[in-house]
C-alpha cells in the first residue's frame, strides 16, 4: 500500500521594479506593453515560502486547494491559469526516494498526475498586513514549486518565467537573483501585431540583465535597501485602493502621457540607461533614473482619467526628504522607487546609510509603521525541499 503523493517546497523573493511595469498588451496572458527592470530583494529579509502536495483525490473532493497565511483562499483565475499551462506540459514524473537505506524509484505517469488533487500552502515572512505587495514572491513560488512537481523541464530559456508570469505579470522576475529585465516580447507595434498571443508569450520572459561579475559583486557589496513601510493615512487600508491590474486598465485606456511614454520608448530607454548606470558603478545616475521613473508612474496615474493617486501625504514627505538630502549634497545618495501604494524603496550606498538614514529619523518615528532593512537577493526562487 504505497504512499502515492508528491511534495515540494519552495521560496521566492519579492522584487521591486526600477524601470515600471504599467500596462498590459493581453490580460490572459499578462503581455506588457513595456520591458521593465527590477532589483531583487534578499529573501532572508522577506520571502513567500510555498509548500505544494499532489494527493490521490476523490471524486467529490475540490481538484485545487489553496491555503495562504493560515487561511484558505480563493483559487483566482489566474493561479488557474498557471495550473493549466504546467499541466499541459507535464509528461509524467519520477521520484527517488531512500527507504530502510535502499534508493527506491517511483513512477507517475502524466495520467494519473493529472487527476491529482493539488494542495498550495503559502506564506510570508513578512506580515501580509504590512501592506507590501506579496505577488510577485508569492506567484513565482508557486508556479516554480509546481513545474518541479509535475517534472516540467524548460523547453526554452525562460519557460518558468512565462508560467509565472500567468500568475501576476511582476512574478517572472522573482526569479532570479539581482537585476532582471522582463523583456516585454516585441519591439515595435509592427511586430506586435504579426504575432500570435502564443509566440509573444514565448518572447514575454524574464533574465538577469547582462553586466560583468566585478560591476555586480560593486552592487552586491555596496548597495543598501531600507524599506518604509509607510503609516496609512485615516480612512486609508493597508491595501492598495485600486488594484494594479484596474489601474494599468484606466491608464492604458484614458492617458495621453502614458501613449508618449510607450511612443517614445521611454521605459526602454531607461532600461538601457539604467544598465550602463549599473556597470559603470554610477549611483548618481542609478538614482537619477530610477526616481524619475517611479515619478513617471506616479504622474501617469495622475493622468489618467479618473486620477489615480496612490502615495499619500507621509509618502511625500518622504519623497521631500530625499530630493532635499540629495540636493545639499551635491550630488544623488539616496533613491527612492515607489509602486501601485504608499510604501518607499530607499537606495543608499553603504557608506552614506548612517548619515541617510538619520536624516529620516523622524519621518521613520511619526510616519512610518517600521523600516526594513535589506540587500539586493542573489538568489531567485528555490526549491527547499
Ligand atoms: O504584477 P502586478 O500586477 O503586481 O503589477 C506590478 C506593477 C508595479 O508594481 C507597479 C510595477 C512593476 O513593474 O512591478
Amino acid at each position: 500500500n504505497q504512499d502515492r503523493s508528491l511534495e515540494v517546497i519552495a521560496t521566492s523573493p519579492i522584487n521591486i521594479a526600477l524601470v515600471k511595469y504599467w500596462g498590459k498588451v493581453d490580460e490572459d496572458y499578462i503581455i506588457p506593453w513595456n520591458s521593465s527592470l527590477s532589483i531583487t530583494i534578499d529573501q532572508n529579509d522577506l520571502c513567500s515560502k510555498t509548500r505544494i502536495r499532489l494527493v490521490q483525490a476523490d471524486e467529490s473532493d475540490e481538484q485545487i486547494e489553496l491555503i495562504l497565511n493560515g487561511k484558505k483562499d480563493k483559487v483566482t483565475k489566474r493561479i488557474m491559469n498557471v495550473v493549466n499551462a504546467i499541466r499541459e506540459r507535464t509528461e509524467g514524473v519520477t521520484i527517488k526516494q531512500i527507504r530502510d537505506g535502499n534508493q527506491i524509484e517511483t513512477h507517475f505517469e502524466k495520467e494519473e498526475l493529472l487527476k491529482m488533487k493539488i494542495m498550495i500552502e503559502s506564506e510570508n515572512n513578512f506580515a501580509t498586513a504590512s501592506g507590501l505587495a506579496s505577488s510577485s514572491s508569492g506567484l513565482s513560488c508557486l508556479s516554480f514549486a509546481l513545474a518541479e512537481l509535475f517534472g516540467v523541464k524548460e523547453s526554452f530559456e525562460g519557460e518558468y518565467s512565462t508560467f509565472a508570469r500567468l500568475g501576476s505579470g511582476s512574478a517572472c522576475r522573482s526569479l532570479y537573483g539581482g537585476f532582471v529585465q522582463w523583456h516585454c516580447g516585441f519591439s515595435s507595434r509592427d511586430q506586435l501585431d504579426s504575432l500570435s498571443k502564443e509566440e509573444l508569450s514565448r518572447k514575454s520572459i524574464a533574465k538577469q540583465i547582462d553586466i560583468s561579475s566585478e560591476s555586480m559583486n560593486y552592487w552586491l557589496d555596496n548597495l543598501q535597501i531600507a524599506i518604509c513601510c509607510v503609516k496609512p493615512e485615516k480612512d486609508q487600508g493597508l491595501t492598495k485602493e485600486i488594484p494594479s491590474t484596474d489601474g494599468m486598465k484606466i491608464t492604458i485606456d484614458t492617458s495621453e502621457l502614458m501613449r508618449a511614454r510607450l511612443d517614445c520608448n521611454l521605459p526602454q530607454k531607461h532600461i538601457e540607461q539604467l544598465t550602463m548606470t549599473l556597470e559603470n558603478r554610477d549611483f548618481n545616475s542609478f538614482a537619477e533614473i530610477t526616481i524619475k521613473e517611479t515619478n513617471q508612474l506616479h504622474a501617469v496615474c495622475l493622468d489618467s482619467y479618473p486620477p489615480i493617486f496612490y502615495i499619500n501625504e507621509r509618502t511625500k514627505k518622504i519623497i521631500k526628504q530625499a530630493l532635499k538630502i540629495n540636493k545639499e549634497k551635491g550630488k544623488n545618495i539616496v533613491a527612492y522607487s515607489i509602486d501601485a501604494g504608499f510604501h518607499v524603496f530607499l537606495f543608499i550606498m553603504k557608506e552614506d546609510k548612517e548619515f541617510v538614514l538619520n536624516e529620516f529619523k523622524d519621518l521613520i518615528e511619526n510616519d512610518m509603521d517600521r523600516l526594513i532593512q535589506t540587500r539586493i537577493g542573489r538568489e531567485g526562487v528555490k526549491i527547499i525541499k
